[in-house]
């Protein structure tokens, strides 16, 4: 090899040696091995005297522009290499540390139920909407069938702002509202957080519902089972069996409240010999409350019950959670201990 190709080979050597270097102590060990007394540079040029008088300015230009070359790329290495240190100083990184994987958030269950049943009613034609938290009685109770001193109002106590302000105890009032800011036929879907006064191992004062409303001519309560039976084999499985009892709100008549076969067990009521505990041994668990809208509401609203029919169902989200994700523990769902909400 040449001598003028081993000198212009220091200059990808050095560069080599140069990403490696991350303190001025390394930096200048790569110096002295290159441009030092004994270095490369050195000892290449001790060897000019082995050539002819003739070759020897080209080889002792191309030393000079070598050198200088390398003495450029020292000193943009080191200029790095201050201002990391600065920056490391002042933030107080330390750049040598390993990496880190970036933390991955994921939604909660109750969004991630939320999310599901709001896309299957979409897609059944419905409208996303929602109302206040903080409610006036009129919506929460009066106009859903519910005057002041019925009994039903006992079984939702709530936190009150003043007499007749409160935090809505379910998401049934934005049926109220939505009858009212629109014109039948209508269908409405309205997820959202309600209040009641009650707190212990399977209530907490705070949970969320998701309201189901649809108006319009001539609807049936066989439109009603049917549409709840899709929506609930859409959830909980293909195989999920549903059945309707008679049950009773104010807001609503004829009232049933719908189960569906335990998935836990599968139906059977036992696990092995155990009796199943999710359903308690029955094969069914209770999931939402449902009816045809009373003709007072539609009267409070101000739709004609005599033109009009239209069905209703509420269900807690909570819950379909806890089902669906086989989460024994409601108070999981609000402690944001990321053990539980990263499986997600
Ligand atoms: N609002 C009722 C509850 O919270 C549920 C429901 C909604 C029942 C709509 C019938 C119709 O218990």
């Amino acid at each position: 090899m040449s001598l003028i190709t081993e000198l212009e080979e220091l200059i990808p050597n050095l560069e080599a040696e140069l990403v490696r270097a991350f303190s001025l102590q390394e930096l200048e060990q790569a110096r002295v091995a290159c441009l030092g007394r004994k270095g490369s540079l050195a000892r290449i040029m001790a060897r000019l005297p082995e050539l002819a008088p003739a070759e020897r300015p080209a080889v002792g230009q191309k030393a000079n522009e070598v050198k200088t070359l390398l003495t450029e790329l020292m000193e943009r290495r080191k200029a790095a290499l201050e201002a990391l240190a600065e920056a490391e100083r002042l933030s107080g990184f330390d750049a040598s540390l390993p990496g880190r994987v970036p933390w991955q958030g994921s939604r909660h269950p109750t969004t991630l139920v939320i999310e599901e049943i709001c896309n299957i009613f979409q897609s059944l034609g419905y409208e996303v909407v929602s109302g206040p938290e903080v409610e006036a009685d009129y919506y929460n109770f009066e106009a859903l069938n519910m005057p002041p001193e019925h009994p039903a109002r006992d079984m939702q106590d709530t936190l009150y702002i003043t007499e007749r302000v409160l935090m809505r105890t379910h998401t049934s009032p934005v049926q109220v509202r939505a009858m009212k800011s629109r014109k039948p036929p209508l269908a409405v879907i309205v997820p959202g957080k309600v209040y009641r006064r009650d707190s212990d191992l399977t209530h907490t004062p705070m949970f969320h519902q998701i309201e189901g409303l649809l108006v319009g001519k001539e609807v049936s309560l066989a439109q009603l089972r049917g549409t709840l039976t899709i929506f609930l084999r859409e959830v909980f499985g293909s195989e999920t069996r549903v059945r309707f009892r008679p049950s009773f709100f104010p807001f609503t008549e004829p009232s049933a409240e719908a189960d569906i076969s335990c998935g836990i067990c599968g139906g059977k009521g036992h696990t092995g010999k155990d009796a199943c505990r999710v359903c308690k041994g029955t094969g069914w668990v209770e999931i939402l409350g449902c009816g045809m809208v009373d003709p007072a509401v539609f009267e409070a609203v101000g739709y004609d019950p005599e033109e009009v029919t239209g069905f209703a169902f509420g269900l807690g989200v909570e819950r379909v959670a806890m089902l669906k994700y086989g989460i024994g523990d409601l108070r999981m769902f609000f402690e944001n201990d990321v053990r539980f909400l990263a499986q997600f």
